[in-house]
């Protein structure tokens, strides 16, 4: 009987919720007809014309140090790319199938140069593996041949490239989930080979539905953390006890996981920077995607918002790593994160007058400082609030705009 360690459990989630921010990266096949990584089921494409882009594959632009420099600049702790994503192929040089990145063009073991790449610019390890496989036989049948060869898959990515940091299985939907993919013996595997490695929900469900432990009774194979996709939970995700749970949500920056060619719908490095905060302020990590292209390239657009969520964080990260809610309301200008004694006031539009800060007593606070500069700023004594004795408010000075146009950070550091 499967008995849950939360201290096991903590201490393996440590750095996870400290690091609040990490990439996805969907890469395969799919970025040659660029049109998505479910073009093969969307376009139902049959196996012996999906082939062609087998015999096609060769990311000559493929370094994968670029792209973990980009992930590092950006801010970055952690790296999850689709080591198999559901067409099948295999980015890393499984002995199961011919359908590998080994027998393409390129003759590369693509997994095996991103880990080393990864680890070399000290961010986090993941692996995303898909439990469905369209290339495989048995599909859409998934017995006990198919649940063999993916299980022999996953040790060998649990197996061959070091130490692993997460591992993120997608999905599970109707009968298929639990035991359907024999999970106990999938994960006691897994954790007897990687004993830190931190999971996904989704051998139990998928982007919708939290999974065993927020229910309160976790099995061998419960998520470490919930992972809502394309949305950021509204309040945060808790247990039946009410308890906050780890959840991160995933979220492309244009519409597509996999390189879409003509999706140039990319959201703003303004409002990226927002969800971030939005994610923190609610207890949650962000993990944000990018889908290279056919010749390995992340996208320009893509680049360019990296830089500046980059930007921004290399002033204001400590208001986002190792913070979480502020457990105080939300004020009307922005939000707030917390770290221990210093409530992180992130102001997206600035106030008429002093900056009110609901939750928070004059009497409380030991300091207040804009995080980018480490500049003070004083407590206001103006007689414009003084309706409002019982709430602090920060004199932001003369100048109506505030420093950073998108979100500028003010740390009120409280007496402890
Ligand atoms: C959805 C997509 C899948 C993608 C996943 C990432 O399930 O269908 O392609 O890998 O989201 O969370």
């Amino acid at each position: 009987m499967y008995k849950f360690d939360r201290e096991a459990y903590d201490r393996r989630m440590e750095w996870y919720r400290d690091a609040r921010f990490g990439m996805f990266i969907h890469w395969g096949l799919y970025a040659i007809p660029a049109r998505g990584e479910w073009v093969r089921s969307t376009e139902q494409i049959p196996k012996e014309d999906y082939m062609k882009y087998f015999e096609e594959f060769n990311p000559v632009d493929f370094e994968p140090r670029k792209w973990a420099k980009a992930a590092k600049e950006a801010g970055m702790k952690y790296m999850v790319l689709t080591a198999k994503h559901h067409d099948g192929f295999c980015l890393f040089d499984s002995q199961y199938t011919d359908f590998k990145s080994t027998n393409t063009k390129c003759g590369r073991d693509l997994v095996a140069e991103y880990v080393d790449a990864v680890r070399a610019e000290g961010l986090k390890v993941g692996l995303y593996f898909s439990l469905l496989d369209w290339f495989h036989d048995d599909f859409p049948h998934y017995g006990d041949r198919y649940l063999t060869y993916m299980h022999n898959q996953v040790r060998e990515i649990c197996t061959n490239y070091g130490k692993l940091d997460v591992l993120w299985f997608d999905f599970s939907y109707d009968t298929l989930r639990g035991e359907a993919w024999k999970a106990t013996e999938l994960i006691n595997m897994v954790r007897k080979l990687q004993p830190d490695v931190i999971i996904d929900n989704r051998l139990e469900v998928s982007g919708e539905g939290y999974g065993s432990l927020a229910a309160g009774n976790p099995t061998s194979y419960h998520g470490d953390f919930v992972s809502p996709e394309q949305m950021i939970p509204p309040n945060g995700i808790q247990d039946v006890n009410g308890n906050d749970i780890a959840w991160e949500s995933c979220v492309t920056m244009n519409n597509h996981w996999g390189y879409c060619a003509n999706d140039h719908f990319f959201k703003p490095a303004p409002m990226l920077i927002k969800k971030l905060v939005e994610c923190v302020s609610k207890g949650g990590n962000l993990l944000l995607n990018v889908g290279p292209d056919a010749r390995g390239n992340i996208p320009e657009e893509s680049i360019e918002r990296l830089a500046e969520i980059g930007k921004w964080m290399k002033k204001n990260g400590e208001s986002i790593y190792g913070c979480g809610k502020a457990g105080i309301e939300k004020p009307d200008f922005g939000r707030v994160t917390r770290h221990g004694n210093h409530l992180y006031f992130h102001v997206y539009e600035n106030t008429v007058g002093p900056l009110p800060l609901p939750g928070v007593k004059k009497e409380e606070i030991q300091a207040i400082r804009y995080v980018a500069t480490g500049a003070e700023i004083p407590v206001s004594t103006s007689w414009v609030h003084s309706d409002y004795p019982t709430m602090a408010f920060a004199d932001l000075g003369e100048d109506p705009v505030l420093p950073d146009g998108v979100d500028t950070v003010i740390d009120v550091i409280l007496k402890k």
